[in-house]
């Protein structure tokens, strides 16, 4: 099957006056068309930074030094505003922490999603047609149509986030990108949030990337898994196999998982790991987990670990290719100490 999302060997700097950031450092990954796709890792990793830079939405300081995103063939870094305008919303859809960066306080929650509707409005229809049509979406939501005339601050937070995935829906893209979609709402909402967004993948057939801390939420709502540490993606594979302790894992991975029981058990947000987290204006030469990893060895201070593949897992570890002298040499990450 054709990827409809390929990214490969991304490379993004925040370039400020004080310092350069490297918050991703050669990123490659798949997304197949109805696939949910789980992207892991702690706070600064470069999660949202990936999500930017598929919807070309990068702070003015990132600078993309290298790589490619293509959706559905198409190239997206470099293309012209208007080819973007017609990627945004359309095709891709993004839905953020926080409602309030997606949502206008001076609007009404109908308004803004209607004028979503006719802003990705193909049909021409009429305002009795795109008025059923809003209907459907607060439906969809499971919000009550008669709350259409309120504001954004009469709404809770998994309201709000609610209309957020209304607004979302409103243009029916082919891949919705949430980021931390339910982190800002309390436990028992957040489950709502999630199955709701769950229902409405499979109903339409979206295609979904999350971005999340927790394991919990990957768990329920992802078939695959990526999983970041320091702007690289350290192991991808199939959640059954990532989530398998009895298989061989990316010391970060296994540091993930200690505290987690199994896949089906409830799992809180990641335990944190042995030592500070690599600074990513000062990345190590080797690789960037080695100043944390319990299995580190001479060569991970010296030179960045190739991508090797085990069974289905794809793994970027010294460690691991010496204990299996496993994988074959995956293509993708053959560009040993390469680093920008
Ligand atoms: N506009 C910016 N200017 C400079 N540095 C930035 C900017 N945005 C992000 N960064 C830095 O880039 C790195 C990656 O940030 P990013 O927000 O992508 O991480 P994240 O994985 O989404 O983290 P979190 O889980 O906290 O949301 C971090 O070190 C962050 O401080
Ligand atoms: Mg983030």
């Amino acid at each position: 099957m054709s990827n409809l999302l390929e990214i490969k060997d991304l490379h993004v700097v925040y370039k400020t006056r004080e310092e350069h950031v490297f918050a991703l450092n050669g990123i490659h990954l798949e997304l197949q068309k109805g696939e949910t796709l789980g992207i892991v890792g702690e706070t600064g990793a470069g999660k949202t930074t990936i999500a930017l830079a598929v919807m070309q939405l990068l702070a003015r300081t990132a600078v993309i030094t290298s790589g490619s995103i293509q959706y559905d063939s198409q190239e997206l870094i470099g293309a012209s505003q208007r080819e973007l305008q017609k990627v945004r919303g359309r095709k891709i859809a993004m839905i953020f922490q926080d409602p309030m960066t997606s949502l206008n306080p001076t609007m009404t929650v109908g308004a803004q999603v209607e004028e979503m509707v006719r802003a990705h409005d193909l049909e021409n229809l009429s305002d009795l047609e795109i008025d059923k049509k809003v209907r459907k979406i607060f439906k969809a939501v499971e919000i009550h149509h008669r709350r259409r005339k309120e504001f954004p601050h009469n709404f809770s937070g998994g309201m709000k986030q609610r209309v957020v995935i209304a607004m979302a829906l409103a243009c029916s893209p082919e891949l919705i990108i949430a980021d931390e979609p339910t982190t800002a709402l309390d436990v028992t909402v957040q489950s709502q949030v999630l199955r709701l967004m769950n229902d409405l993948k499979v109903k339409l057939n979206t295609s979904m990337i999350m971005i999340t801390h927790d394991l919990g939420i990957v768990a329920k709502s992802c078939d695959r898994v990526a999983i970041m540490y320091a702007g690289e993606i350290v192991e991808t594979g199939k959640l059954e196999e990532v989530f398998d302790k009895s298989l061989a894992h990316h010391p970060y991975t296994t540091g993930l998982f200690k505290a987690i029981p199994d896949l089906y058990s409830k799992c809180d947000r990641l335990v944190p790991i042995q030592g500070v987290a690599s600074d990513p204006t000062d990345l190590p030469d080797g690789c960037n987990f080695s100043l944390r990893c319990n299995q580190c060895m001479d060569i991970c201070r010296e030179v960045d670990p190739i991508v090797n593949s085990y069974g289905n897992l794809k793994i970027k570890c010294h460690y691991l290719e010496q204990e299996y002298k496993g994988g074959n040499c995956d293509e993708q990450s053959t560009n040993r100490n390469k680093k920008t």
